[in-house]
């Protein structure tokens, strides 16, 4: 798969049709997200019918109570911590890129991890919901087209500081460095809100990513989302990011600024 081809094409659809898919595409974006999830036990459930789950997530799920309405749905769900909601949101974006190539629709939508909703979607009670989408066949009939764009991003130079935090690189510097192109793709990632709350600090042939600290929304999904573009861009350009466990973590926290904090740390 070419994931940057599909980084700068793929947008949010929150108008589907309400014929289905087959159950066989259905079946090969899941196990798209199970293959993401080498290093962690998590579940992926998928809601064929998606009747009951709209049904029952109407006015509960969704930004500002607005469930959006598609044929199917899919959660992962399993024990919570943060890393699991990072991995949790790297197998969505997974399953998000094949049903892309599919050439279907995905939405993320926001649902609480309460008892009451585990409930309506039968979900063993001890585990957490941690991440859902819709999925379908885009909506673009004749008085229904799909006209909304893709939302607006910040660019490469704005989502990566050079040597210092807080000094933005003109293109060329980021090129010197090979990373432009990296940085072009990265920023397409989605993220709650269309809020973008993570900055990436290039220095030391490390590459550490910034997360908003006051930043309540989902950063966990955000986290995962972004970590997604910015190792799968890298596999794209042939760069070999390894994440690395910094022993001195103090150090690198001093990097960034105070509003931030370090949730990746890669050496190139
Ligand atoms: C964690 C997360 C939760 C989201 N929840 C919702 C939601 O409940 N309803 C919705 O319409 N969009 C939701 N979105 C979609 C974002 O609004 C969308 O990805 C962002 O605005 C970028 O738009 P684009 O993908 O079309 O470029 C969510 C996205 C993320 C990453």
């Amino acid at each position: 798969m070419n994931y940057s081809n599909i980084m700068k094409e793929i947008k949010t659809t929150r108008d589907f049709k309400s014929t289905t898919v087959k159950r066989e595409i259905l079946d090969k974006i899941v196990n798209e997200g199970k293959a993401s999830l080498t290093d962690i036990e998590l579940e992926i459930v998928l809601f064929e019918d998606g009747k009951k789950a709209k049904e029952n997530l109407q006015g509960k799920a969704g930004y500002f109570g607005k469930f959006i309405e598609s044929p199917h749905y899919i959660a992962v769900i399993g024990n919570k911590d943060q890393k699991a909601k990072e991995k949790a949101a790297y197998a969505i974006e997974a399953m998000r890129f094949t049903a892309h190539a599919e050439n279907l629709g995905t939405c993320w939508i926001t649902v609480p991890d309460t008892a009451e909703i585990k409930n309506d979607l039968s979900i063993d009670s001890s585990k957490n919901l941690l991440a859902f989408m819709a999925v379908g066949i885009r909506y673009s009939g004749i008085f229904k087209k799909d006209i909304q764009e893709k939302a607006f991003r910040q660019g490469a130079t704005e989502i990566a500081y050079l040597d210092t935090w807080g000094y933005s690189p003109s293109w060329e510097e980021l090129e010197q460095r090979g990373l432009a192109d990296i940085f072009y793709f990265t920023r397409f990632a989605p993220s709650w809100g269309n809020r973008q709350p993570w900055k990436f600090l290039v220095a030391n042939e490390k590459v550490i990513l910034g997360v908003k600290k006051d930043y309540k929304e989902d950063v966990e999904l955000d986290t995962g989302i972004v970590k997604f573009y910015f190792e799968k861009s890298c596999i794209d350009h042939g760069i070999n990011a390894v994440i690395s466990n910094e022993s001195s973590m103090e150090d690198i926290e001093a990097m960034i600024g105070e509003d931030y904090e370090v949730r990746g740390v890669y050496t190139l």
